[in-house]
């Protein structure tokens, strides 16, 4: 049977609510510029601290929310030790800005109070698509009606997570990238129906946290991860026919591409979870052979091995902080 095929033209290409250049020249200066002063941030996990720290250290008031106390305790540990050897330590910033910078983020494990005064809300829970539409269906009843509600997910329809709020003019996707803190980029995605005002007040934000934001329609892998499943999935096909090993494939393309880690260190640095789950979002919508997750990391994941989290993928993390290639066969 042949695979559904691919919705054709479904994307408006010249919807005024996504002509975003033509948009941003309409709008006053005023109705661009939406103050946003308190930003909540729901999940402190990987993401969620990572993004709560760009925020915290940009100026931002930062709730930061999580149904668990020490997941939240956790991460305000990673951020405090993160500021003193990243940006204190380096002469970056001054050693009271570092504690003003800490500060500025309350923890709490009561979604009302992280989003009761909150202008803008950033979701980093797990990337489930049911458990986001039920979070932000939620926060749409507990925060202001001027609040933008955003998503940062890798892959999942933001347009149905807005769908889940009565304000989907207001609900955007914000996709940061591992490490939040360190990384440049956010994957600005445009739902249907989000208004102008949302994208530009979004970019503002992702602007002052120091960001980079490129924008992009709400299609399954947006930009990055579109590119960077090919990646995965020929590497692996590489390590199964034997044509090089991942510590080969890695310095290879390390050296001979100039990216900073190669593809399987990448796979395990995000884990081979979110791959899969990635990839199959993207291999639902193409349909394209080539976008099909590669066997072997659901073997890999059949035999336990996630990747860094675990300290198991296509290298074994050492407790000394080094990594061994693990013999796959
Ligand atoms: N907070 C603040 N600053 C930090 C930091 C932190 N947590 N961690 C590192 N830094 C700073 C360092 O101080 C250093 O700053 P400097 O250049 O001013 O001295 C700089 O960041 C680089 O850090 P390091 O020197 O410690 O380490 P590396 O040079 O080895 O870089 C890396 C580490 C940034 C992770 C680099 O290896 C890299 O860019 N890797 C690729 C990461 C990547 O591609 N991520 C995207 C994955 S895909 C994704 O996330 C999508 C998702 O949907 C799955």
């Amino acid at each position: 049977m042949s695979p559904p095929s691919r919705p054709s033209g479904f994307w408006p290409t010249d919807s005024s609510s996504l002509s975003l250049e033509a948009g941003e020249k309409k709008m006053t200066e005023k109705e661009t510029n939406m103050n946003i002063e308190r930003i909540a941030v729901l999940g402190a996990g990987t993401m969620g601290h990572g993004i709560a720290q760009a925020a915290a250290v940009s100026g931002y008031q930062v709730s930061l929310y999580d149904v668990a106390d020490d997941v939240l305790e956790q991460a305000l540990t990673k951020i405090g030790s993160n500021v003193q050897k990243h940006l204190v330590a380096k002469g970056k910033m001054s050693e009271q800005e570092g504690a003003e910078t800490l500060r500025r983020i309350r923890l709490t494990s009561v979604l009302k109070k992280a989003v009761e005064d909150a202008d803008f809300v950033i979701e980093a829970v797990p990337e489930k698509l049911d458990l986001k539409k039920d979070v932000m269906a939620k926060v749409d009843a507990l925060c202001p009606p001027h609040t933008i509600l955003a998503s940062n997910t890798s892959v999942l329809p933001v347009t149905a997570i807005a769908s889940a709020t009565t304000r989907s003019d207001k609900c955007i996707g914000t996709h940061f990238f591992n490490p939040a803190s360190v990384m440049k980029l956010v994957e600005v995605v445009l739902p249907i129906g989000v208004s102008e005002q949302t994208v530009a007040t979004t970019l503002e934000v992702c602007r002052k946290m120091n960001k980079a934001p490129v924008k992009v329609k709400d299609i399954p892998g947006f930009i990055v991860n579109r590119l960077l499943g090919l990646l995965y999935q020929e590497a692996a096909q590489m390590v199964l026919e034997g044509t090089a090993t991942p510590d080969e494939i890695d310095t290879a393309m390390r050296l001979g591409a100039g990216h900073p880690m190669g593809p399987c260190e990448l796979a395990d640095f995000g884990g081979f979870d979110v791959i899969v789950m990635a990839g199959d979002g993207i291999f639902d919508y193409t349909h394209r052979e080539r976008d099909r997750v590669n066997i072997l990391y659901r073997k890999m994941l059949e035999a336990g091995r996630l990747g860094r989290k675990n300290g198991k993928g296509f290298y074994d993390y050492l407790p000394d902080g080094s990594k061994k290639p693990f013999k796959l066969f």
